[in-house]
């Protein structure tokens, strides 16, 4: 694909982004797991979510899809054997997720995934639930990853050793099934799973350090409206940011503060980003973002705040080239363990676009303002660093070119035709 530069956007649009990617796969399990009948509306139809989706359905749960709902049919906490393979694709949270809700089960799954997701670690969730119980007879790390469930998991108390909502929704929900347990350790990382058990009938205690208490609890199905997804509309909020004259409002967007570090960031920075319409929905804080050109100064950004906008780290360095100034993001080691090596894969796209950044073994840092100069860059076969390619053409001097786009699908299939919609220009 050919990206052209696009200087003069539209002085003014609206985008709708797609449902949330981490709220649209807790939906689809908890409801699973959950008694009773659920009608999950805006469900991210992406590829990760569709993996989850029909994992479940491999698992005996029945699922519909009508025009507006995704219809789940709860198996009240007993999933069938399945009888092949579980294909999580791309999709890191749905392994990850997948080996928590399923270590209690008196079952044995086969897990895999993608090229991608076969190199990513998963031992950072196995090696807590084998010392519970859970048999791994062959890898316990690298997918694929035969499972045997654990009947008697006994109330536990760990401390995770890097704070991911995705080892600690998983631990949770081996044990809302089990004995109960405390999970340490995720401060700041993304609370959904605890929200959505709670509104589900869980008894839950987030305690003010980040650490999670659940009690064994039935899960009773519910009704879920997903919020739009704030690291989607991350994208469209720098392409506001950079532009000369362009405002764009975001609707219902996501803004579980555990999830909105990059509004903050950004508004650090100085940009102009105003959220109104602030409301809840089924226990997530949503609102209308609004978001104008503004002249950006480089900031350090807090090593508390990277998990609240983990997965915007590749927009961000964007907006870090066109700011006054450095911008250090240190202690965001993690990122190489992402859908690509991402600390490599944006250093590397950078230095192509003629980009002057550092690489550290935890971050990297920009001092700008510089010029964005085109190139032509692979894709790292990952969604973000391709959207983030495709919103810095925008301002490019010269052509982009990505050899393969397709990665996009997996979070966000309708991102093309929105950046069609506020003036970006492309050829296959
Ligand atoms: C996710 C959590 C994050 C994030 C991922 C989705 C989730 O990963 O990067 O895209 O839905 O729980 P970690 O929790 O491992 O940092």
């Amino acid at each position: 694909m050919i990206l052209h530069p696009s200087p003069t956007l539209k002085t003014q649009a609206i985008i709708t982004v797609p449902g949330d990617k981490s709220i649209s796969h807790r939906a689809l399990m908890f409801n699973a797991l959950a008694t009773g009948t659920a009608h999950i509306e805006n469900m991210l139809m992406g590829e990760d979510v569709l993996c989850t989706l029909q994992i479940l359905r491999q698992l005996g749960v029945p699922i519909t899809l009508s025009e507006q709902y995704c219809i789940v049919e709860g198996v009240g906490g007993h999933f069938q054997q399945p009888s092949s393979v579980l294909y999580c694709g791309n999709s890191g949270t749905t392994m990850r997720l997948m080996l928590g809700l399923l270590a209690p089960q008196p079952i044995s799954v086969i897990l895999t995934g993608d090229a991608s997701l076969q190199k990513r670690p998963m031992d950072r969730v196995t090696h807590y639930l084998r010392d519970v119980g859970v048999s791994y007879p062959e890898s316990d790390n690298l997918a694929p990853i035969i499972q045997q469930g654990c009947t008697t998991i006994p109330h536990f108390d760990f401390t995770l050793h890097i704070a991911s909502a995705q080892m600690k929704s998983a631990l949770l929900l081996a044990a809302v099934q089990s004995a109960g347990g405390i999970v340490r350790g995720g401060k700041s990382s993304r609370d959904h799973t605890e929200k959505m058990l709670k509104g589900m009938g869980a008894s839950v205690l987030q305690e003010a350090n980040g650490d999670v208490q659940i009690q064994p609890s039935t899960l009773k199905a519910q009704d879920i409206t997903v919020p739009n997804d704030i690291s989607s509309a991350a994208f469209f909020m720098v392409a506001a940011v950079l532009s000369s004259q362009t405002t764009i409002e975001l609707p219902n967007v996501g803004l579980n503060p555990t999830r909105a570090g990059i509004i903050h960031t950004l508004q650090r920075m100085g940009a102009s980003v105003t959220i109104v319409n602030q409301r809840e929905m089924c226990g997530e804080l949503v609102g209308d973002v609004v978001v104008y050109p503004s002249c950006l100064t480089g900031i350090t950004l807090n090593k508390d705040t990277i998990p609240t906008m983990i997965d915007e780290l590749p927009i961000l360095a964007l907006a870090a080239t066109q700011a006054y100034g450095t911008t250090i993001i240190r202690g965001a080691a993690d990122l190489r363990k992402k859908e690509s090596d991402r600390i490599h894969s944006i250093v590397q796209m950078f230095k192509t676009f003629g980009v002057d950044i550092v690489e550290y073994q935890d971050g990297f840092s920009i001092t700008g303002p510089q010029s964005i100069q085109g190139g032509k860059i692979e894709g790292f076969g990952d969604h973000r660093i391709i959207m983030t390619a495709a919103i810095a053409s925008l301002i490019s001097e010269n052509p982009i070119v990505i050899e393969n786009v397709d990665a996009v699908n997996t979070s966000f299939p309708n991102f093309w035709e929105l950046f069609v919609e506020i003036g970006g220009r492309f050829t296959s």
